[in-house]
């Protein structure tokens, strides 16, 4: 957005305000950049406590979606949308059917998808009214749920962690703390027992610990978030919500590499500094949890497991180039890969230059 309309400016090409009133409709589609595609980033549905909240949020996520896509190796760019109000109470059908009109009137600049209180089902009605949408359940071609690739991204993350710190990407016997046994949290519990670590869990959620026990019943459970923290581990890995490294956290944290799946891991930017300052390893979330974006993106391409797998096997090497790049420049983690993501923006964007008559 140019300076003046929100007195700032963010940097982004489009921002979208939709309104339906028989149904109820608010929302606010975001386009941060359209360099490398369409704009592919999920729908959430919240009840914010005001309009300039929903429009700071779909700033920020849209432009985050941006550098994950880019740092993915993804031909897409960075969009997100949010929708105003309490999905408990408003969402409808005549809602979500009003919001995908909007979402097709873009005409595949904006390609949408699930976010915190929007479901698979959800995207199955959306997709009644636009062909721009992912997410979708198996049933109808899609890709259904994303935590299955964003774990085993994560998990990939974490080995060539493992692999830059220590040397060889081996979990074995390392003890890794996981913060959330959620929809992602308890899956990458799962690919690390097999991988011969020992893990330690937290959760709010009692059932959520218990599932996770039923089905690794070698896990240890700690009482709390900040227990964890303070354990003594080699990983610790933040797959609840933000914010988890903090001012207050980062300075107990015992283990040597960050490396889970929560979004905006870092509660203000100077953390990345901390972390560095504090010899620990700082696996960036964008990079690192991309396995959902890229398998739901694959969609795209008519649903393949196996090559939405491939490709994100490919977090790995990511990973380490990210750690060399930051080695080299002499800059933590977080500001390398952010690095490698404009400079994928910048690089691939300008090919646009060419005619193609
Ligand atoms: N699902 C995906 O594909 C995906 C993709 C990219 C990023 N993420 C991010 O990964 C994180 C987890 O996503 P999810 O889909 O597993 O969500 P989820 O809601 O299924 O799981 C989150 C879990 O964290 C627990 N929790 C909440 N507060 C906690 C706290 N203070 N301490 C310990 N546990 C706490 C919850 O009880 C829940 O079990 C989120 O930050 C999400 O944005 C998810």
């Amino acid at each position: 957005m140019t300076d003046g309309v929100f007195g700032r400016d963010t940097g982004h090409e489009q921002v979208v305000f939709c309104h339906d009133k028989a149904s109820g409709l608010k929302a606010i589609i975001g386009l941060y950049s359209t360099a490398l595609g369409p704009g592919l980033g999920g729908t959430r549905f919240y009840p914010y406590r005001s309009e300039a909240d929903a429009l700071d949020d779909v700033l920020a996520l849209s432009k985050g979606m941006a550098y994950k896509n880019a740092l993915a190796g993804l031909d897409l760019g960075g969009g997100k949308a949010v929708i105003i109000g309490d999905p408990a109470t408003l969402k409808s059908e005549a809602l979500l059917r009003a919001y995908g009109r909007f979402v097709e009137s873009l005409n595949g600049r904006y390609i949408t998808a699930c976010d915190v209180g929007t479901y698979v089902q959800d995207m199955d009605v959306v997709a009644r009214e636009t062909r721009f949408v992912t997410g979708r359940s198996p049933e109808d071609g899609g890709a259904g749920d994303s935590s299955v690739l964003t774990a085993f991204g994560v998990f990939q993350g974490m080995r060539a962690s493992a692999d830059h710190l220590w040397g060889s990407p081996d979990l074995a016997g390392r003890r890794v703390g996981v913060a959330g046994v959620g929809k992602v949290g308890h899956l990458l519990v799962g690919h690390l027992v097999e991988a011969g670590a020992r893990v330690v869990i937290s959760d709010v959620s009692a059932a959520a610990i218990e599932r996770t026990v039923a089905k690794h019943p070698e896990v240890e459970v700690v009482g709390s978030g900040d227990e964890l923290i303070r354990a003594e581990l080699d990983v610790f890995a933040p797959c609840a919500l933000g914010g988890a490294l903090n001012d207050e956290t980062v300075p107990e944290l015992r283990a040597k590499i960050v490396c889970g799946a929560a979004n905006n891991q870092l509660a203000h930017p100077g953390i990345d500094k901390l972390l560095d300052d504090r010899g620990i390893l700082f696996a960036p979330d964008y990079l690192v949890n991309a396995g959902g974006v890229i398998q739901v993106s694959d969609e795209l391409h008519g649903f393949d497991f196996a090559r939405a797998k491939r490709k994100t096997a490919r977090i790995f090497d990511t990973t380490k180039s990210v750690f060399q790049l930051a080695e080299a420049e002499g800059v933590p983690a977080a500001t390398a890969a952010d690095r490698l993501a404009e400079r994928r923006m910048t690089e691939i964007g300008a090919l646009r230059a060419i005619h193609l008559g």
